[in-house]
């Protein structure tokens, strides 16, 4: 049966937009290139992006017009403007290009828009916006690279280095900007108070192509009469410890510093104060930093040095040094921020009688000490992500780093103190020297890139809920300028495999876009001439350790990935090229016979593996199968991002690279008869989801799928490549029930395992803490490391039931399939799109299924309701075969009732259907 309701539908759109005024339109959460109101861009064609809000139903945009002026004035008069769109008629809302006259070093572009509905309305003018550019050449610094000339020893942790500069002011001043960066991270004072309160500047990229300069507005930091400017500098990633095999000094073995605060004064004319010969070097209280080993601090050399009027006489003076300024470019990403604060639960003596704060959340950043004692009296802080069987403070598993401040009291009065070139995982703090340590003593300080967050994800089952919480504090462990694998270790790299695993994950917590605009960026920088993408990114180690697949991948499947999520079309232009050449990577790598079946690859990593395995129990999958698999899924990806970008002969190309690739996995790794020659889940996963084999063999395949799964009693064995991907073949292959049995099952492999030992983050192992409580090898045993999160993807679309359309990204349409299951009897997930806040949620009471939807305006979604016949649904209380606003159309499709419907709230009731 299906129901026709778009004409009524739209008759009674014109019935209600007769009541209807301009106010019930709003224009919110205006954006540029992802922010709001930035400055110090460098993007010279950026994009805007806005949300409607309407309380009414279907509500469409019909027209925009944008508008951008110099000032806020010409804005509001429409008086020379450098852009003015004119009305369009479009319901495009999000990533609309920007096609006024060239953008211009330094300037302050202020915008605004308009919009037209599909009701009639029109709203005013919106309130002004603004993005200020940064500098766009490199002759626009006149800035020098400087150094510090105090003696040091490279091949260990060094004194941060101080860098100073005072200068006068004279003149009432209108503005001020601050543009830096360094060679090691930054943090820059001036007149004694921090300048912005981003972390880790100048953040990691592909240093030697790539640095990033930050740009600030320190109009009110300076003063008449006499400044002080100081900036410190700390090893980092630049020259500190960094890389798998831990090595000092990758990028370089100096530190560096490139400056330049441009003073504008009332009367226009502009003053540029920047690092040259003239300036002053010295070292201070920080002793040495470094990313994995933590800081040693001593207040006792504590100066006021960035204070006006700081005699510097006796510090030494810099070196000025020739580094290139063509790799300067303005952050696309957001920066690492101060993101939440945790107060201890409690203070342990442990069996070995140590003094350890348990903050009860494994969490990423460090603790602020607040404390009060002797002069020269020393307080050591060691961290820890968990405590041994015994109880004890446990930090085997992060191997050579020793994750350890040392604060050495100046002792006259209350003192404060934070780290500031190292981060540390943990959630227990070994504490020595405090006599009578208090809760007090210590805050938990929580760091990561300051994403927004735009998910939320909770069910009627508290351990999901609480696994949801640990995928969540994986994000948060995890994301800190770069995708790492893990916070704790000497390792904290920017592992391809890992990224690729969880990005989809991730675009449903945190607003991702930019974080992997930026980090792919490098991807494409640091993949080699022949198109290998290297394990990490930043690659830190060596050229040749790259090619492995399913890590290699992360440069076709993440930018696909952001494409859906945000329709952010631009970033697969840019990454077109990357694309293609790891595709051509794996071509070239191709025998005759038409198998990649070459080169390292890790495989399913961390795969369920039984130790003095007698019966053959362990999941073990072919690497080449694997790779053979990625190839055809990179392959498939390229293809359909060539349709995108309208390349047809490419897209041509790679529509027949897949088959060609496909048809070589069936002969090499499928038996005529169905059977593949690796019996693991992960293989049976990859060959359904990539789409490899036959029509006629899928529902085997399923069919052994299941088998496998029984054969371990329903427990998950996949590693990171199969993991991401096992409930949604299942789900798409007729056993949702199984899916839900793993996603439920409590006992080892399972994603609640852990849950159930108490984890508070995602693991890097299934059995990072084994049942008998003792550890995996502390080799390898990170308790945050967020690959095995990626099962939040399923929960998000799946159990809860919001999926992207990839036909229309960035949720213009969306598709709302929530597919209860298992013991739950309820479910709910928002998430903030582009284009507005979705909602879908579920609760089964009796024999009833209530499913509450909101789809944002200007947008469209389909409905599928679980288990209905049409007869029996009511939206709102109506009668769903009756006219509805806002629903277009409800068919019965099997057992389910497809609903087309515009945005707006719904809320759908019905007798659940066997
Ligand atoms: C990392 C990973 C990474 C792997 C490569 C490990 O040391 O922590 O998560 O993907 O190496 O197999």
């Amino acid at each position: 049966m299906r129901i026709k309701l778009l004409f009524i539908a739209s008759l009674a759109t014109i019935f209600f937009s007769f009541h209807l005024t301009a106010q019930d339109l709003k224009i919110t959460n205006l954006r540029f290139e992802y922010k709001t109101n930035p400055i110090g861009m460098d993007e010279l064609h950026p994009r805007f992006s806005w949300e409607l809000q309407s309380p009414h139903r279907d509500v469409m945009q019909s027209a925009w017009h944008i508008r951008v002026a110099e000032n806020d004035q010409d804005l509001i008069t429409g008086k020379n403007l450098v852009w003015d769109s004119q009305k369009i008629s479009s319901d495009k809302s999000i990533q609309i290009d920007y096609k006024g006259i060239a953008l211009q070093s330094r300037k302050r572009y202020y915008w605004q828009v308009k919009i037209w509905d599909n009701k009639g309305n029109e709203t005013p003018w919106s309130e002004s916006q603004y993005w200020e550019m940064g500098l766009l050449s490199p002759d626009d610094w006149q800035a020098q690279w400087i150094q510090s000339v105090v003696k040091e020893n490279i091949t260990k942790p060094q004194p941060a280095n101080l860098l100073h500069k005072s200068f006068k002011i004279d003149n009432p001043i209108r503005a001020a900007r601050l543009y830096i960066t360094s060679l090691g991270l930054y943090e820059a004072s001036i007149n004694g108070k921090r300048v912005g309160n981003q972390l880790f500047t100048p953040g990691w990229t592909s240093y030697k192509n790539r640095l990033q300069y930050q740009t600030y507005d320190v109009t009110n930091l300076i003063q008449n009469g006499n400044n002080g400017l100081g900036v410190t500098l700390g090893d980092g990633w630049y020259r500190g410890n960094i890389g798998w095999v831990t090595s000092r000094n990758f990028y370089g073995d100096k530190l560096a510093l490139l400056v330049q605060l441009e003073i504008t004064y009332q009367n226009g004319t502009v003053e540029i104060v920047k690092s040259d010969d003239s300036w002053k070097s010295s070292t201070g209280p920080i002793v040495s930093s470094d990313i994995y080993d933590g800081e040693i601090y001593d207040a006792r050399l504590e100066q006021d040095w960035t204070n006006p009027g700081f005699n510097d006489k006796g510090w030494e003076g810099v070196k000025i040094i020739n580094h290139s300024k063509d790799i300067l470019i303005s952050p696309a990403g957001p920066p690492v921020k101060r993101a939440e604060e945790v107060i201890p639960v409690d203070i342990l003596r442990t069996p070995k009688g140590e003094t350890v704060y348990d903050f009860g959340q494994n969490m990423v950043g460090w603790v602020r000490l607040q404390i009060e004692g002797k002069t020269g009296q020393t307080i050591t802080l060691h961290h820890a992500e968990v405590l041994d069987k015994a109880g004890n403070f446990y930090t085997d598993n992060l191997r050579s780093a020793s994750a350890e401040i040392q604060y050495t009291l100046k002792g006259d009065g209350p003192e404060v103190y934070e780290p500031h070139f190292t981060f540390m995982g943990f959630r227990y703090v070994k504490v020595e020297g405090i006599e009578n340590p208090a809760i007090e003593n210590l805050t938990g300080i929580v760091i990561h890139s300051d994403m927004t967050p735009t998910g939320k994800f909770e069910c009627s089952d508290e351990l999901i809920n609480q696994l949801q919480h640990n995928i969540l504090w994986g994000q948060k462990g995890n994301f800190l300028d770069v995708p790492t694998d893990c916070p704790q270790r000497d390792e904290r790299l920017g592992w391809t495999g890992d990224a690729q695993a969880f990005a989809s994950t991730a675009a449903y917590n945190m607003d991702v876009a930019s974080f992997f605009s930026k980090w792919l960026q490098d991807l494409a920088t640091d993949q080699t001439e022949d198109g290998m993408v290297p394990w990490v990114i930043p690659n830190v180690l060596s050229q040749s350790n790259g090619g492995s697949t399913g890590w290699a991948d992360a440069a076709t499947i993440i930018p696909w990935n952001i494409y859906k999520a945000y329709g952010d079309k631009r970033l697969l232009e840019r990454q077109y090229p990357s694309m293609k050449s790891w595709v051509k990577y794996m071509e070239t790598n191709t025998g005759e016979d038409g198998l990649w079946n070459t080169g390292f690859h890790f495989g399913d990593w961390l795969f369920y593996s039984k130790k003095d395995d007698n019966d053959g129990q362990s999941a073990v999958t072919d690497k080449y199968l694997l790779a053979q698999a990625f190839f055809a899924y990179s392959t498939d990806l390229l293809r359909k991002t060539a349709e995108v970008l309208g390349e047809s002969d490419d897209a041509k190309y790679y529509a027949g690279l897949f088959e060609k690739v496909k048809e070589m996995f069936g002969k090499e790794y499928l038996t005529p008869n169905g059977r593949l020659v690796s019996s693991s889940q992960t293989a049976y996963v990859l060959a359904l989801q990539f789409d490899l084999l036959p029509e006629n063999m899928r529902q085997q395949a399923a069919d052994r799928l299941v088998q496998n799964i029984e054969r371990y009693n329903n427990h998950i064995t996949t590693g990171f490549l199969g993991t991401p991907y096992i409930c949604e073949v299942l789900t798409a292959n007729g056993y949702v029930d199984k899916a839900y049995m793993l996603l439920e099952q409590k006992s080892y492999p399972s994603w609640l395992y852990p849950v159930t030992m108490g984890a508070t983050t995602i693991w890097e192992r299934w059995d990072g803490i084994k049942p008998d409580s003792t550890f995996q090898n502390p080799g390898m045993n990170s308790f945050n490391h967020y690959a095995y999160g990626a099962i939040g993807n399923w929960m998000y679309t799946t159990v809860a039931g919001i999926n992207p359309d990839e036909k229309n990204p960035g949720y213009k349409h969306i598709i709302i399939k929530p597919q209860p299951g298992g013991t739950l009897t309820s479910a709910t997930a928002s998430y903030h799109s582009m284009h507005g806040n979705i909602i879908s949620g579920w609760k089964i009471t009796g024999d009833t299924i209530t499913l509450n939807v909101e789809i944002p305006s200007n947008t469209t979604a389909t409905i599928l309701l679980p288990q209905s016949r049409i007869e029996n649904v009511k939206e709102s209380e109506h009668e769903l075969s009756t006219v509805l606003d806002g629903i277009h159309s409800a068919s019965q499709q099997g057992n389910s009732v497809m609903v087309e419907a515009g945005s707006g709230k719904y809320q759908f009731i019905y007798k659940i259907s066997k």
